[in-house]
Formats: C-alpha cells, sequence, structure tokens
C-alpha cells in the first residue's frame, strides 16, 4: 500500500467521534520513532505512549482492524506510526465550535485558490473553519494566500501547492501533497480557469488546446485523482458525503459570441459534471457545477491596466461609452440584480451543495437572473 492510501483511511478511523486533520508526516524510521521526543518538526509532548503502531498494511482492512483494536480504551492518540513509511501526527477533533458546522473542520482544495473567485471562496471558506488547500500555478500570490489566512489565529490550517490544472501529473501531486501534510480530501472545488476570447479568424489552434486543457481537462484530472482519495474514505465512512464541485460559467449555459472556446469547454465541463455524479453517487461522492455571471469587482474585469472594462472601452466595444463606468454601466444592465456576481455569491451556492445530501449532478446559475434554466 502507498501513504496515499494508508492516511486517509487512518484519518477517518480517527474521525468516528468528529472529523481530524492530520499535522503532517514525519518519515521517521522505526528506530528514530523510540525517540520520537525531539525530533524535528514533533511537538514534544508526544511519548511512544501517544501512538499507535501499524504493522504489515496489505489492505484496508488491516489498517482498520489494527487501529481499531489498538483505539479501544485510548483517549487519545497524538501520532500513528507506520511501520517502513514513518509518523502521522493527529490533530484532535474539534468538539466546541464557533464555526459552520456544514464545512468545519473539512479539507477543502482551491483551485486558482490564489486570487479573484478562488481567493475569495478560499476565504469565505477558511473562516467558517475549513482547512484550506490554495492549489494555484501562481507561487507568490497563493503563497501571500496562505500567510494572510495562517495569521488570523484561527486553529484550521491553509496550505499553498503549486499546481498546473492542465498537467494530470501535477493534479495527482496536488491530491499526494494534500493527503500527506492535511489526511484526506473533503472537497475539491475545481475553480482555476482562464479566458481568452477570440472568434474563429482569430483564434489559433495553441490557444484553443490550452484553454481546453485548462478549463475543460482540468476538471477532469481534479475529479480523477480527488475521487480516489473520496473512494476510500466513503470506504471507511459510509455517511461521510464528499464533494467535487466546478466553477462553471454562465458561458457554459449560454453561447458566447467570439468566445467559443470559453463557452466550449464550459458546456464540457456540465457533461461531465452529469457522467461523473451517475459514476460517483454510490461512493457518496456528489459532483456540481455552479455557473456564476460576471464578476465585475474580481481581476478579470476590473484590472486597471488588462481588465475586460479597459480593453472594451479601448475597443470601443460599447457604443457611446467614454469612461470605464459607463462601459461596467452598459453590462449591469444586463442582469437583472442590477449588479456582477460576487463572491459571496458563489460561496452560498458552494455551501449549498456541499451541506445538501441529495443533490448531485446539477448545474447552478448564480446569475442574478442573467441565465435562467430551461
Ligand atoms: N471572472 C468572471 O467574470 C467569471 C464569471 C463566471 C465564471 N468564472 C470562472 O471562475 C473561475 C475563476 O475565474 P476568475 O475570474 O476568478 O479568474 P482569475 O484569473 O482572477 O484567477 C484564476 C486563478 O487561477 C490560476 N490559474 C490559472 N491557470 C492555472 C493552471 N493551469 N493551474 C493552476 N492555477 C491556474 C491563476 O494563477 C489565478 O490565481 C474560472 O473557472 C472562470 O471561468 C469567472
Amino acid at each position: 500500500m502507498e501513504l496515499i492510501d494508508i492516511i486517509p483511511v487512518v484519518r477517518m478511523v480517527l474521525s468516528a467521534d468528529g472529523l481530524v486533520c492530520c499535522q503532517g508526516f514525519l518519515n521517521t524510521s522505526e528506530r528514530e520513532f523510540d525517540s520520537l521526543e525531539g525530533v524535528k518538526g514533533i511537538d514534544n509532548s508526544i511519548t511512544k505512549a501517544d501512538c499507535v503502531e501499524l504493522r504489515d498494511l496489505d489492505t484496508v482492512e488491516d489498517i482498520v482492524q489494527q487501529l481499531k483494536e489498538q483505539l479501544l480504551n485510548r483517549q487519545e492518540v497524538k501520532a500513528v506510526v507506520v511501520s517502513d513509511f514513518g509518523a502521522i501526527l493527529v490533530d484532535q477533533p474539534v468538539e466546541t465550535s464557533q464555526f459552520s458546522p456544514v464545512v468545519e473542520g473539512r479539507i477543502i482544495i482551491v483551485t486558482g485558490g490564489a486570487q479573484g473567485f478562488g481567493g475569495g471562496v478560499a476565504e469565505e471558506l477558511f473562516a467558517k473553519g475549513a482547512h484550506i488547500v490554495v492549489a494555484d500555478l501562481n507561487e507568490e500570490v497563493g503563497n501571500a494566500m496562505v500567510c494572510k489566512l495562517n495569521s488570523q489565529g484561527q486553529s484550521n490550517k491553509a496550505l499553498f501547492v503549486k499546481v498546473n490544472v492542465g498537467d494530470s501529473g501535477s493534479v495527482c501531486r496536488m491530491i499526494e501533497q494534500t493527503v500527506i501534510h492535511l489526511g484526506g480530501v473533503d472537497a475539491i472545488i475545481s475553480n482555476a480557469g482562464i479566458l481568452r476570447a477570440g472568434g474563429l479568424e482569430e483564434m489559433d489552434a495553441d490557444t484553443f488546446e490550452l484553454m481546453t486543457k485548462v478549463n475543460y481537462s482540468g476538471y477532469f484530472y481534479c475529479a480523477k485523482h480527488a475521487s480516489q482519495v473520496m473512494k476510500l474514505q466513503a470506504q471507511i465512512a459510509p455517511r461521510h458525503f464528499t464533494d467535487i464541485i466546478q466553477i462553471n460559467s454562465k458561458s457554459g449555459l449560454k453561447g458566447s459570441n467570439r468566445n467559443f472556446a470559453y463557452a466550449g469547454g464550459k458546456f464540457g465541463g456540465i457533461g461531465l459534471t452529469q457522467s461523473f455524479a451517475l459514476e460517483l453517487m454510490p461512493h457518496n461522492i456528489k459532483v456540481n457545477s455552479i455557473c456564476p455571471g460576471n464578476f465585475f469587482d474580481g481581476p478579470l474585469w476590473s484590472d486597471p491596466e488588462n481588465g475586460l472594462f479597459v480593453q472594451y472601452l479601448k475597443a470601443g466595444k460599447v457604443p457611446g461609452a467614454q469612461t470605464i463606468e459607463d462601459v461596467q454601466a452598459h453590462y449591469e444592465k444586463q442582469v437583472p440584480a442590477g449588479r456582477g456576481c460576487r463572491v459571496k455569491d458563489v460561496a452560498k451556492a458552494i455551501l449549498y451543495v456541499i451541506d445538501q445530501e441529495y443533490e448531485t449532478g446539477q448545474a447552478i446559475p448564480v446569475t442574478g437572473g442573467q441565465e435562467m434554466l430551461r
């Protein structure tokens, strides 16, 4: 068995009375384990008496059986030592809480979580007690987000993992890092996405393929690798529902003029969502897409140099518009709710999806009425 198969099982067995999270994994040999006290990275208060040991693991059942036997009559376990691998350091379950019970203690990966919708969602879910993995291509901005979250004095943790969602191997490593550092995956929010607009005459094959790789294949890679861990968790804790959530777009519900590479990938994403949902519901893994309207306050639209408002003003795309405000007002008028989509709107939809046990395979519009389901 590999570590990625062992750690989520251990976490789920230890989570019988409330979700626990791991504090990381220590690659100590068994000989070193005798002197766990004082090993760098380990809480000095851990002694051998605080640990349980697992040996000769061939199957999930071996882990469950050995762990359950050793947990009888024990108050708490601070580390699980796995022979030939090392020590899984464990947090204690949170008992009382000021957080939202929907996501508290859950381990949630947000791809593209450094900024924009993903950054805002990471902040919202962290504030509600989730452990957050900010998984992004942009190391500098992603690390800054994680520092910001971890400096808020909360007991839950944020972790940065560098990933390119357009590369299956990179997504696989992101899941491994999440499992090794935190213990499992309770939800993945496949949010990282790119937009390069253009009609048939301008769009070249390389740009089309890049967008498809990130926006469409990236979602497949996230679902493929995260569901492996989630399935294992469901084996141990059949009432523990997990979530794969794709941040789609209103362009996944209606064609977008001169923007087909984006709309096509998003339409395809809904096909993936419906199909993954059918395959994964037997494992209590829900799969849903959320389709936000335009996020006017985010960098894609409002960046003062390259944002779409500036670009559309310069290109004269909005007849009669003299200023950025004129362009923005033009787009806001197209929304029945009279404003753009905000992070809080998307976060509420995510919380609904995670809270709900009887909803899967949906594409939920969060568009202020601009796009409605037929
Ligand atoms: N901005 C909008 O108006 C809007 C509207 C509807 C839906 N969406 C969707 O919301 C999601 C986020 O959009 P946003 O506007 O917040 O984007 P953004 O450009 O502000 O942020 C995207 C983040 O994804 C990261 N990223 C880009 N490519 C990546 C890759 N290959 N691997 C890992 N990370 C990568 C970037 O570094 C960045 O941090 C996208 O899926 C987008 O399609 C956006």
